[in-house]
């Protein structure tokens, strides 16, 4: 059978296609168990240095979770469940110690505008859509939505968002912050390729050390967040990476980082 998640190797990166497209991509059961499988395999790859997620087909990035599988959900408690489940596997994206690139070449609502904002930087397509409209439905966003979008681009936007399940375009999802750059729609993947291209050639522990400090930074008060800049700085001096960057400035030749 087909694989859902098509992992394509590149020189550095790799970039996963999310291939449902007969239902606009929508994460289904096995949709998230094999995003998991790929996810487990990028981590053993140490010549992966950055990740490129996009969706199959000219129409969606993700349409959302599944909706035929919600239906067939039974109790609160089964919801919850599937919520964290989802959830973790979008934590880990988050964690992941390589850039994440989203390349969002459609529509991206609901669990799909979730899975865009667990990565490290959104690239959409002019002719992207962002939204949860997960309210229409009855319920509410469940893959961490409330949270990471609220982080993203503010309480009163966010909830705006979630109470009116509005689908919004790219150029209106760039100006509330919620991605980092608005592309053509037929230079999407080449743009995404070209920024992880570059980032396989920067020093692999610095992006992590960066990636990380960021990520936890924010979630704390600036003294911690602080604190733990100077512990990764700390860290950073701990590789070899460093001697060469340093090195390689000095002697003005290009680094050659191995992430060690
Ligand atoms: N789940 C399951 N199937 C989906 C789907 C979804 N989220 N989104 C689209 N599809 C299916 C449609 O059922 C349709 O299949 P059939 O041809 O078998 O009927 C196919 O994909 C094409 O979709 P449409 O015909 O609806 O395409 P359209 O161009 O008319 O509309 C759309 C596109 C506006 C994205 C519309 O499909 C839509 O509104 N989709 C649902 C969006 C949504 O509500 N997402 C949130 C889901 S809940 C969630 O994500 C919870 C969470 O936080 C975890």
């Amino acid at each position: 059978m087909d694989k859902i998640v098509q992992v394509e190797r590149h020189e550095g990166y790799v970039i996963l296609t999310l291939t449902r497209p007969q239902a606009l991509n929508a994460l289904n059961r096995d949709l998230l168990a094999e995003l998991e499988e790929a996810l487990n395999w990028v981590e053993q790859q140490s010549d992966v240095r950055a990740l490129i997620l996009t969706g199959a087909g000219e129409k969606a990035f993700v349409a959302g979770a599944d909706i035929k599988e919600l239906r067939e959900v039974a109790t609160a408690s089964q919801a919850e469940r599937l919520a964290k489940r989802g959830q973790r596997l979008f934590t880990r994206l988050e964690e992941l110690p390589i850039p994440v690139i989203m390349a969002v070449n459609g529509f991206a609502l609901g669990g799909g505008c979730e899975l865009a904002m667990s990565g490290d930087v959104i690239l959409a397509s002019e002719q992207a859509k962002f939204g949860q409209p997960e309210v229409n439905l009855g319920v509410i966003p469940g893959y961490g939505g409330t949270q990471r979008l609220a982080r993203r681009i503010g309480n009163g936007r966010a909830k705006l968002l979630c109470f009116t399940g509005e689908i919004i375009t790219a150029e209106q999802a760039l100006q509330i912050g919620l991605v980092e750059k608005v592309v053509p729609h037929t230079d999407l993947l080449d743009e995404a390729k070209k920024l992880a291209h570059m980032l396989a050639q920067k020093a692999p522990l610095a992006l992590n050390y960066i990636k990380q400090a960021v990520n936890q930074g924010t979630e704390s008060d600036l003294h911690s967040g602080l604190l733990l800049e100077a512990s990764y700085f700390g860290l950073s001096f701990d590789s070899n990476d460093r001697m060469e960057g340093m090195d390689a400035f000095i002697e003005k030749r290009k680094p050659q980082f191995r992430g060690e």
